[in-house]
């Protein structure tokens, strides 16, 4: 189907300085928790979003020298000409589909540990260095280390270019950069030539700007990624900067400081939620601009274009959601564009060190170790059906890629609606984009004839042996435990039957809340907090109570938990932390110290307890014993998935129901990497 001729302006070709990118589509430098760890997982990765049709496709930050170490979380290295070789793989598989290959090259000063080196961490002054809880200080940098450092970036740029990248960047933003750090007085104090003013502040990055011009700007575009409020959060200062040096870079890709205000999830701002912020820079450079805001709809990125906030769609977390934005839209099929829903799970796996999970794309990085392309799905490998037990995000998963693979399905759902937690879940304050899990998959089951969708039909054992499908997949998920068992008791503390108690599922099914409600929270995400703010817009007086040093430590993963805090206290919800549940009887409810220290007993209407889950998997059971009465009536096969065999986040669960009916009908033994770890580089 031909594309919307509205959109033919994002298919235009754009010059950046001696390079050409086909279209307006812009993969910006974004981290992969694997980088050099597993260099042909981070190269495929990059490759299928080029043939998805971005335009550019970046790397993430390439360290320029070993004063810069960004370990223990993964990165790439543009250390010394033997790195050219590894990290030359990624343009390679880039050009075969006619992207641009861009490379960011970074210092990060004050926010390496410098742990395997052992060497000082740089910075402008002698200061504790960032990203860390360990007491170590910077080396105020003399002017032999700041000549080093413009020389190895310099030299960093020449083996990008060698290594065949198109587009070479510096960079200043997320306060990670040395030039940041030299940029911001909160660091800066010198009062040589490298301090006080702001020309003086930005000597060394326009110093390197235009020696990496110099050295590769004959046939490399030098870009520039900058955060506006980079400069101690004064865009002023920053606006002044673009000023001074808007004839230097062939690019300037513009954003906000820090990581977490640059990357916010949907619970804290919308599509396009950087505009205000960064509309001025193409007012005052000539050269191309390319920004970013979580754009998923070719309508958004449209109007960014023909208002003139930017010449190119940048896209992190939209390019790791559906790397096939661009071919989508360009074949008309824009309603195949499976939306990311700004959950931030992706950065949470750089954040632990982990290859990069994506709640709406399951094959995100498994794109070489296990073979998962995200458009492609070999076919059926039999006439076998398939019974679905359970509609949530691992059922809906597992029924819309083993119909896309031609296998007839049957979905059954006991409630009214399809979507389990998710559904449930998205009508929680700020998460309503969630629900994009679901509707994707509906929209895309809903164009396939060989799948029947039953909500409101629950079954038991022996309806399923009626219904005599050759396969059964139990997806029924979990339900939240009533015992208070969970990381801190691991004994039962209630009884289930205390009449003022709640989970989180009695609420999101509407129960009744009563008087001053207490939450208690070892589950440490996104669930109590919201069920609070909720009940806290409703009027309730509310207290959250954590055995954790801080509410919702999972969220820190998330780049949420500073977010969700000034929140809660900004709603007058009282935090009440190193506290772990004891007892709870009549209206009080009582806690110990988790240090042995003083406990607390507040009174209570309503308490809601969120410990940890149970699986639903007596169905899974009851079939599983059925014995050679499966076999009568033609089951071959019985499984669980997602919750209902280990609950965990929503992202595992899709990833569940994919990988099932990816490896349906499929000897997975002849792929030996899907079940060994990512090989891990020699590189220390
Ligand atoms: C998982 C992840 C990793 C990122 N890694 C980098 C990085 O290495 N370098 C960088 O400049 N920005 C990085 N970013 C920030 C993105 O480039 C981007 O500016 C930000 O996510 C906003 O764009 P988006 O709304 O399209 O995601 C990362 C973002 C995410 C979500
Ligand atoms: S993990 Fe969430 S935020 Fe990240 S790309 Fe996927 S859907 Fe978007």
């Amino acid at each position: 189907m031909p594309h919307d001729p509205r959109y033919d302006p994002l298919f235009e070709p754009v010059q950046i300085g001696p390079v050409t990118a086909k279209n307006r589509f812009y993969q910006v430098p974004h981290c992969s928790g694997a980088s050099e760890n597993a260099p042909d997982a981070n190269t495929r990765m990059r490759e299928i979003k080029a043939e998805g049709g971005w335009g550019v496709v970046c790397t993430e930050i390439a360290e320029i020298a070993h004063t810069s170490e960004f370990w223990p979380y993964p990165s790439l290295h543009l250390w010394t000409d033997a790195d050219i070789a590894r990290i030359a793989r990624m343009p390679e598989a880039m050009h075969r589909h006619g992207a641009l290959a861009g490379v960011e090259l970074g210092h990060i000063g004050l926010a390496a540990g410098n742990r395997v080196s052992r060497t000082p961490p740089l910075g402008p002054t002698s200061r504790l260095t960032l990203e860390s809880v360990e007491p170590f200080q910077s080396k105020s940098m003399d002017k032999q280390d700041i000549r080093t450092v413009r020389e190895q970036h310099i030299a960093a740029a020449v083996r990008a270019k060698a290594a065949g990248f198109d587009i070479v960047y510096a960079y200043a933003s997320h306060g990670l950069s040395i030039f940041s750090q030299f940029l911001q007085p909160s660091f800066n104090t010198r009062s040589d030539e490298y301090g006080g003013s702001l020309e003086n502040r930005a000597r060394l990055l326009r110093e390197v700007l235009e020696g990496m011009k110099d050295a590769i700007g004959d046939t490399c575009a030098i870009a520039f990624r900058f955060a506006v409020n980079e400069i101690d959060g004064d865009v002023v200062q920053g606006k002044e900067l673009v000023e001074m040096l808007k004839d230097i870079p062939d690019l300037w890709d513009v954003n906000i400081s820090d990581w977490p205000e640059d990357s916010q999830t949907s619970r804290f701002s919308k599509e396009g939620f950087q505009e205000g912020h960064v509309a001025f820079v193409k007012s005052v450079v000539n050269t191309p601009v390319v920004s970013v805001g979580r754009f998923t709809s070719p309508d958004a990125m449209l109007s960014q274009v023909k208002r003139g906030i930017c010449d190119l769609i940048g896209a992190a977390r939209p390019s790791i959601a559906d790397p096939f934005i661009p071919s989508k839209i360009a074949e008309g099929r824009t309603d195949e564009i499976r939306e990311c829903i700004g959950c931030n799970i992706c950065a949470s796996g750089e954040l632990s060190y982990a290859p990069m999970r994506c709640t709406q794309n399951p094959t995100v990085m498994e794109e070489h170790r296990r073979g998962w392309h995200p458009e492609r799905f070999s076919k059926k490998g039999s006439d076998d059906r398939i019974l679905i037990v359970g509609g949530g995000p691992a059922g809906l998963e597992c029924a819309n890629i083993l119909s896309r693979r031609g296998y007839e399905i049957t979905l059954a759902e006991a409630r009214e609606t399809l979507g389990g937690r998710v559904r449930r879940e998205a009508s929680l304050p700020g998460l309503t984009e969630w629900l994009r899990v679901v509707d994707y998959r509906l929209y895309a089951l809903q164009q396939l004839g060989n799948v029947s969708l039953y909500p409101s039909s629950p079954l038991g054992a022996e309806d399923i042996l009626d219904f005599g499908m050759e396969h059964v997949v139990v997806a029924t998920g979990a339900s939240w435990r009533r015992d208070g068992i969970g990381r801190y008791n691991r004994h039962p503390v209630l009884t289930g039957s205390e009449g003022n108690v709640l989970t989180p599922d009695d609420v999101l099914d509407g129960a009744e809340i009563h008087g001053p409600v207490v939450i208690y929270d070892e589950d440490g995400a996104y669930l109590c907090n919201t069920i609070a703010e909720k009940l806290a817009e409703k009027g309730h007086d509310v207290t959250v109570v954590v055995p954790s040093a801080e509410i919702a430590p999972y969220l820190a993963l998330t780049m949420e938990q500073h977010k969700v805090i000034a929140r809660l206290m900004a709603m007058n919800i009282r935090i009440e932390r190193l506290k772990m549940l004891s007892s709870i009887a009549g209206d009080s409810v009582h806690f110990a110290c988790v240090h042995g220290g003083p406990g607390l007993t507040l009174s209570l209407g309503t308490a809601i307890v969120a410990t940890s889950r149970e699986p639903n998997d007596s169905l899974f059971h009851q079939l599983s014993s059925l014995g050679s009465a499966l076999k009568d009536a033609g089951i071959k096969s019985v499984s669980r998935i997602g919750d209902c065999e280990a609950p965990s986040i929503i992202a595992a669960a899709v990833h569940a129901g994919h990988r099932w009916a990816r490896e349906m009908d499929i000897d997975v033994s002849l792929n030996p990497l899907c079940y060994f770890p990512m090989p891990l580089s020699e590189k220390f």
